[in-house]
């Protein structure tokens, strides 16, 4: 595996396997284990540093739980704390950081910043979410699929809303791992033409293929799974009402759902901002896995920082 993580087309097939496989006996273990900790704290003595640009809940809480749970500890070093580029160049953030710390996980506006740190720190660098990918959120998403269907190849999902980060990242990973993207936005706000270039290149090689319409029934039509995100991102939160009713076609409801397959399940990396993206009864209803794909950030996280550290 390559020193960082910025992208999930950082992973070659086999390397985006074995982290779900690692994944998926970490998290067995830990819950077979019962006392919230691995046996022989691999972490013992190290930390993760957390310099996160926005808010939090799951990237942050599971890197820092994870990190306890094998024996480390993570440091939390929010905007206000270290205003990176601010008080502090970003270059000599990742200089100073690599002194102390064995790896940092980034949660940025720009996505330049997490490659600024990676060329100068000599730590892994984890991108914990930019404006161009989630990385971390892909690869649990993609646990969550293969626990739902004991497989991923030849798997369908549609992604209805905004071509994003989150939209990204699933695109390139389904890409290199078998699993077919349909996505349907509004046509200005489709994803990043070099990334969709990319992911259909890399499901040349897997047998997937991605796609891209303006009509939502066409993607969700058989579908394994319907992916859905806030129509808003962190930092577009002046643009809200602008793209309410742009997004509006997208909603994810009981009538997209009934054009999925039968089987389908609902899947949303939250928070979740219900009635808008997703109606409340499907979100909390029986064909929903999101608390899943929340769970399954601890353990894909865990397994990212064994492996980055060559543990
Ligand atoms: N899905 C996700 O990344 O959640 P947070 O923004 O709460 O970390
Ligand atoms: N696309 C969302 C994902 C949040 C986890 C954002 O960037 O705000």
């Amino acid at each position: 595996m390559q020193q960082h993580f910025l992208s999930v087309a950082d992973l070659t097939r086999a390397e985006a396997e074995a982290l779900l496989e690692r994944a998926a006996s970490l998290k067995a273990e830990w819950r077979a284990g019962g006392t919230g900790l691995h046996a022989q704290w691999p972490l013992r003595g190290k930390t993760l540093a957390l310099v996160f640009e926005k808010p939090s809940l799951r990237t942050r809480v599971a890197f820092e739980a994870g990190m306890t749970q094998l024996g480390g500890n993570g440091s939390y070093l929010s905007a206000n704390d270290i205003d990176m580029g601010g008080r502090e160049s970003v270059p000599d953030v990742a200089r100073n950081l690599s002194r102390w710390v064995q790896a940092i996980a980034a949660r940025v506006f720009k996505h330049g910043t997490v490659e600024t740190l990676a060329r100068h720190a000599n730590i892994p660098i984890i991108n914990a979410l930019s404006d161009r990918e989630h990385p971390c959120q892909a690869l649990a998403d993609c646990l969550t699929l293969r626990e739902q269907f004991g497989h991923l190849q030849g798997l369908r999902l549609a992604y209805m809303g905004d071509g994003n980060n989150v939209c990204h990242s699933l695109m390139l990973l389904g890409g290199i791992l078998g699993v077919s993207v349909s996505v349907a936005c509004p046509p200005d706000y489709r994803p990043d033409a070099e990334i969709l270039a990319h992911a259909q290149h890399l499901a040349a090689a897997s047998g997937a293929t991605i796609q891209v319409t303006a009509n939502p029934i066409e993607a969700a039509r058989g579908a394994n799974a319907i992916y859905t995100d806030v129509w808003t991102s962190m930092g577009q939160e002046h643009e809200a009402a602008r793209r309410r009713p742009v997004f509006q076609p997208y909603q994810v409801n009981a009538a997209l759902m009934a054009q999925a397959d039968a089987n389908v399940r609902f899947m949303h990396c939250l928070p979740v901002h219900r009635e808008e993206e997703v109606t409340t009864e499907i979100i909390d209803g029986p064909q929903s896995v999101v608390f899943d794909q929340a769970e399954n950030r601890l353990h894909v996280q865990k397994a990212l920082i064994l492996t980055l550290l060559g543990l």
